[in-house]
């Protein structure tokens, strides 16, 4: 030290203590940055405070600096530039670290672990199935598609229909109302549309209309207040019986295959002269079973026939209702259950099934 302190000027040597302190803090300083602990945001910034902001420990030590002699500020400098450089660059790498494993510890939105989720598709409803199985064979053999309101008036739903006005049909017990007087009504069949289609088209006309129809009946297996019907009606010059037969003859064996028998039993419908019902046969004598009822013959009751439709020529007062000349025009006209032919179609007991949407009957028809 005395050594020193001889080559030291005068002017110097009153600031070696504070030259001795403030390299001596410098060197503690040091050591407390290198051995920084900085493992959470909260620590980093109490380091950011401490050794990087304008009120920290080396700022000052800089404005300490200041009052320093060019000379010694030579001594004080290096170190202290040093140490700044030293504190940066730590708040720097370890800002970068922490942002880093924020990010990682952020969960990502896909679990890849997780099991498959079970997305699974629906699928067709039978009812749907069997709708459209029935226009594409309908459609192969040139109908179109038509289509009407469910809520219709009496005229459409009856009078045109040829419906005599006392007719039990018309009836409360059978016919949900909307309105009475003039009566508004939901429809109980189909036959509504051939109205509306022969009202708004000229013959020829070849066409089928599927849709919902609505009767005032008690829900049980065999019966439901809201149901599905098809309604088919050819229109066209020459159009005779055999037609008839003959359409719904291809139609039965198409879809419940070519085995199947079919036969016409006089009838009676307000709208049809002359009318008939039309029974396919159930295979009774088959060993491994019948075809519609399964072996069981509670559907065909043993008869070997059971039926699928209504049918007959149109009334000629029907074409007149709708403004079609009945001495030039003939046609013959059908309607069907969608619920009936899909429960022969694929041995189903109860029509609530179609309803109830259990899975477990709904998932049978997947693929078909
Ligand atoms: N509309 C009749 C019903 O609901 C079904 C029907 C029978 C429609 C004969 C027709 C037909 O077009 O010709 O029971």
């Amino acid at each position: 030290m005395r050594r020193q302190n001889k080559i030291l000027p005068e002017a110097v040597l009153k600031f070696v203590p504070v030259l001795f302190f403030m390299l001596e803090q410098i060197k503690a300083l040091q050591a407390e940055v290198e051995n920084a602990v900085i493992s959470n945001k909260e620590q980093l910034e109490l380091f950011r405070q401490k050794f990087s902001s304008k009120k920290g420990v080396i700022s000052s030590l800089f404005e300490e600096m200041k009052a320093l002699p060019p000379d010694e500020k030579r001594h004080v400098g290096k170190p202290l530039n040093d140490l700044k450089n030293l504190a940066e660059n730590l708040l720097k790498a370890k800002t970068e670290e922490l942002e880093n494993s924020l990010a990682a510890s952020v969960k990502s939105p896909v679990d890849m672990t997780l099991p498959v989720f079970p997305n699974e598709l629906g699928t067709i409803h039978p009812l749907n199935l069997v709708r459209q199985q029935i226009i594409e064979i309908f459609e192969r053999m040139g109908f179109n598609v038509s289509d009407g309101p469910e809520i219709e008036d009496d005229y459409h739903n009856f009078t045109a229909l040829n419906f005599p006005e006392n007719h039990p049909a018309r009836e409360m017990q059978d016919t949900f109302f909307i309105e009475k007087n003039p009566d508004i009504l939901l429809r109980t069949h189909t036959s509504n549309v051939q109205i509306r289609l022969m009202e708004n088209q000229k013959p020829p006309l070849r066409s089928i209309m599927p849709g919902r129809v609505y009767r005032n009946e008690a829900i049980s297996a065999r019966a439901h207040c809201i149901f599905h019907q098809v309604e088919g009606l050819f229109v066209d010059t020459n159009v005779g019986f055999a037609d008839l037969k003959d359409t719904l003859y291809h139609f039965a064996k198409e879809m419940f295959g070519k085995n199947t028998k079919v036969r016409y039993r006089p009838s009676y419908f307000p709208f049809t002269e002359p009318s008939a019902e039309i029974d396919i046969s159930c295979d009774i004598d088959n060993p491994k079973g019948c075809q519609l009822c399964g072996g069981s013959k509670n559907i065909c009751k043993g008869t070997g026939w059971v039926e699928i439709a209504g049918s007959g020529m149109v009334d000629p007062n029907v074409l007149e209702f709708c403004g079609i000349d009945s001495q030039k025009y003939t046609g013959f006209a059908f309607g069907m259950g969608i619920e009936r032919i899909t429960m022969l179609k694929y041995r189903i007991r109860d029509l609530r099934l179609f309803t109830e949407n259990d899975v477990r009957f709904l998932r049978q028809f997947e693929g078909e």
